[in-house]
């Protein structure tokens, strides 16, 4: 076809490419999830010793690792052009495609044998995520997002919300303890408590970018967060969004205003048709909070 604008003609093949390119890495990101996934699932529920990291409340288990030595190979031999930073090994190779890893998102509550946790695998080229999959072995559940469309188990997803924040169902891990130690623990439980009594229903069930995944695919009605990696939202950030829901960043003083959405320590997960105003200005007072608190360079 002869295109009389050769600038319309070229940003087709741009975006054809990078489409292109994108479900190649999101192919990928799905090979790597199922491949760790399964000696996952055969863990799960059987004996495991458990190490702690920060302090009691933050969990490992030989299976994080195993499983992100597993993704690690998987990637670097799939896409040689690669680096990659993952929970429990930090930063490796020098490639251009940033890979970010979670191998088990939702460790406290795989250790335990409670069936909500997920592989959390996304693709980063030039900043901008372009491949994103969290997958959860229990439920076989693969959320998955190119840079145009987010599925689940391979069909489309499209989230939805109600209007009304006193009909909808919040999933939030807020608070623990480290926020009673950043905002107070009696404001902490006091804001907890407005969620609650506002919320039909509030739940934390404890991985986010599963519950951000739950979001876009119309399971829930939103999730917020304010103490996450880039490493448990980049996946999600793109499934959420390629699935028509909203992801609002809260930066919590902690990192330039201008920072990617998954470098951002917090957030707010709606779907399609929700903007919930308590949920919002709790959100908003967190944030203040933190940022006043943070000492000026
Ligand atoms: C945690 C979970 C949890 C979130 C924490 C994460 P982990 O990840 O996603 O829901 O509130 O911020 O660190 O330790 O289970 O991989
Ligand atoms: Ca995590
Ligand atoms: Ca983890």
């Amino acid at each position: 076809m002869n295109n009389a604008n050769p600038a319309v003609g070229l940003r087709t093949s741009v975006d054809e490419d990078g489409l292109n390119r994108s479900r190649h890495l999101t192919r990928i990101a799905e090979g790597a999830a199922r491949a760790a996934g399964a000696p996952l699932l055969a863990a799960f529920r059987s004996e495991m010793t458990v190490d702690y990291k920060r302090d009691l409340h933050d969990v490992v288990t030989i299976h994080d690792r195993n499983a992100e030595a597993l993704i690690r190979d998987f990637i670097f031999e799939s896409e040689p052009n690669s680096a990659m930073l993952g929970e429990e090994g930090g930063q490796v190779g020098e490639g251009e495609i940033q890979w970010y890893v979670d191998p088990i998102d939702g460790t406290a509550n795989f250790a335990r044998g409670l069936a909500f946790w997920c592989v959390s695998i996304a693709a980063v080229e030039q900043g901008a995520v372009v491949a994103g999959v969290v997958y959860d072995p229990v439920a076989d559940l693969l959320f998955s997002s190119d840079i145009r469309r987010s599925y689940l188990n391979g069909k489309v997803i499209a989230s939805k919300s109600v209007s009304e924040e006193s009909r909808a169902t919040l999933i939030t891990g807020y608070p623990v303890s480290r926020d009673f130690r950043l905002d107070g623990r009696v404001v902490a439980l006091s804001r907890f408590g407005e969620l609650v009594e506002t919320f039909s229903t509030v739940r934390r069930p404890g991985s986010a970018a599963l519950s951000i995944a739950h979001v876009a695919a119309g399971f829930v009605d939103a999730a917020a967060g304010f103490g996450v990696n880039a490493w448990d939202v980049a996946a999600a950030t793109l499934i959420l969004k390629n699935a028509g829901g909203r992801y609002q960043p809260l930066t919590l003083g902690k990192v330039p205003a201008d920072s990617a959405d998954y470098l951002c320590p917090g957030y707010l997960a709606y779907g399609a048709g929700a903007d919930y105003p308590t949920l919002n200005r709790v959100a908003q007072a967190i944030s203040d909070g933190r940022t006043a608190r943070t000492p000026t360079p």
